[in-house]
């Protein structure tokens, strides 16, 4: 899986810098070409000599110093990376990434890059247990295109027993190789996903809305389109980034979304529905700002459709329907019930009223229950990880 591929190894100073080499040679020998770039940090622990051995190409380590014939090295060895690995990466890296500074080698590389950045933290516990390096980690793994690999816990350095080792450099190359197998193994599938709340129009200045953030949906569109889907992308409003190499369409009412959904779903194999639709839209949308004249006030509200319902009543024997269910109580027996009522394959269900789960959360902690009954209880975690094992149950599902 990573014969030809080019990943570069970003090297910080921490003890755990000798354990690079054996990544390195590990890459070497599954046949991937390396480039190394390490802090000046990391040359006080292990020379760059070392690793030039290993992978046969020159280490940088120094901006102002050239040790490739390129033009521009930073660049050049950001453009040139199919995935980053950052292994051991500091609290000093974390940092500097999660705040946007550039000012050394390493930094304006992966600042440069399109590429993944897989960042393995390493250090004392308490260092890494530490609010501000908590915070910079998740400011990270909310971005696109960044993912953190948890330290392991056991003896450390400095003489204490926690959490802050570097994984064994064999379970790191593990999880770039997965990486690399997952890439393309939706090439070829068409994947509907909507997102986001729909908004209704009561007058020209307001609106039903809800509390819908996108981030899942959009988290499943960008899962998706990593492992070579093409993925369509209909969105509600949110402040959200559009992730790279989908189609984009927003949208702001409810019928808005089903007049796309419906135009795109004979073409989809598989369409996941992750929008929070609104039920009910104004009968008559005022057409200036309704004033406040009576003391009370009444909104005459009509049905809007279903969308999920009517693709389930449409859907062909090979296409695939994912709902998804958010319930504030009687999760399972609601959830249960809208999968069969919309002719659903899968549904995945929140229990909204429960602390960082569902919308606005980063986070979410879900029950995937499928077609046979079987009921999955997925712990605490946050959208994109839960986002990647959607995708999974989604492929291995039996058409
Ligand atoms: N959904 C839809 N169209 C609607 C309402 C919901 O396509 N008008 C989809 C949602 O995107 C979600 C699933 O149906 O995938 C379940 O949505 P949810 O709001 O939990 O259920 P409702 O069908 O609205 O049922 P209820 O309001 O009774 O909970």
């Amino acid at each position: 899986m990573l014969a030809n591929k080019n990943i570069l190894l970003g090297v910080c100073g921490g003890i755990a810098a000798y354990k690079a080499v054996e990544i390195a040679s590990r890459l070497r020998k599954l046949d991937a070409n390396v480039d190394v770039i390490m802090t000046q940090a990391a040359t006080k622990f292990i020379t760059p000599l070392t690793f030039q051995e290993i992978t046969g190409n020159p280490v940088s380590s120094d901006m102002w110093e050239k040790v490739h014939n390129w033009n521009v090295e930073h660049i050049a060895l950001a453009k040139k990376a199919d995935v980053v690995l950052l292994a051991p990466a500091t609290a000093d890296i974390i940092g500097k990434l999660a705040s946007g500074i550039a000012d050394d080698m390493l930094s304006t590389t992966i600042m440069a890059t399109t590429a993944p950045v897989f960042i393995a933290p390493a250090m004392n516990s308490n260092m890494y247990i530490n609010p501000i390096l908590q915070r910079n980690l998740q400011t990270l793994q909310q971005l696109s295109g960044y993912h953190i690999i948890t330290p392991a816990t056991g003896h450390l350095a400095c003489g204490t027993n926690g959490i802050g080792r570097l994984p064994d450099p064999a379970v790191l190359v593990e999880e770039i190789t997965n990486y690399t197998a997952q890439v393309q193994e939706l090439k070829g599938k068409r994947i509907l996903i909507t997102a986001g709340g729909t908004r209704e129009a009561i007058d020209p200045v307001r609106y039903i809305g809800n509390r819908s953030s996108g981030k899942m949906g959009y988290a499943l569109a960008e899962e998706a389109a990593r492992r070579g889907a093409s993925v369509t992308l209909v969105s509600g409003p949110t402040s959200l980034n559009v992730p790279a190499g989908i189609e984009f369409i927003k949208v702001e009412t409810a019928c808005q979304m089903q007049e796309y959904v419906d135009t795109i779903f004979a073409a989809s194999d598989v369409v996941i529905m992750a929008a929070a639709v609104s039920d009910y839209r104004v009968r008559k949308i005022a057409g200036q700002k309704i004033k406040k004249t009576t003391e009370a006030f009444t909104l005459d509200l009509v049905k809007n459709p279903d969308i999920l319902s009517a693709l389930g009543k449409r859907k062909s024997t090979e296409q695939i329907l994912v709902g998804f269910a958010a319930e504030t109580q009687n999760l399972l027996t609601f959830a249960k019930e809208k999968l069969q009522r919309k002719n659903l394959d899968m549904i995945i269900a929140n229990d909204v009223s429960q602390k960082n789960v569902g919308f606005n959360y980063d986070t979410n902690m879900v029950k995937i229950i499928t077609r046979d009954a079987a009921v999955e209880d997925i712990p605490l975690m946050s959208k994109k990880a839960l986002a990647a094992i959607i995708i999974d149950k989604i492929r291995n599902l039996k058409k």
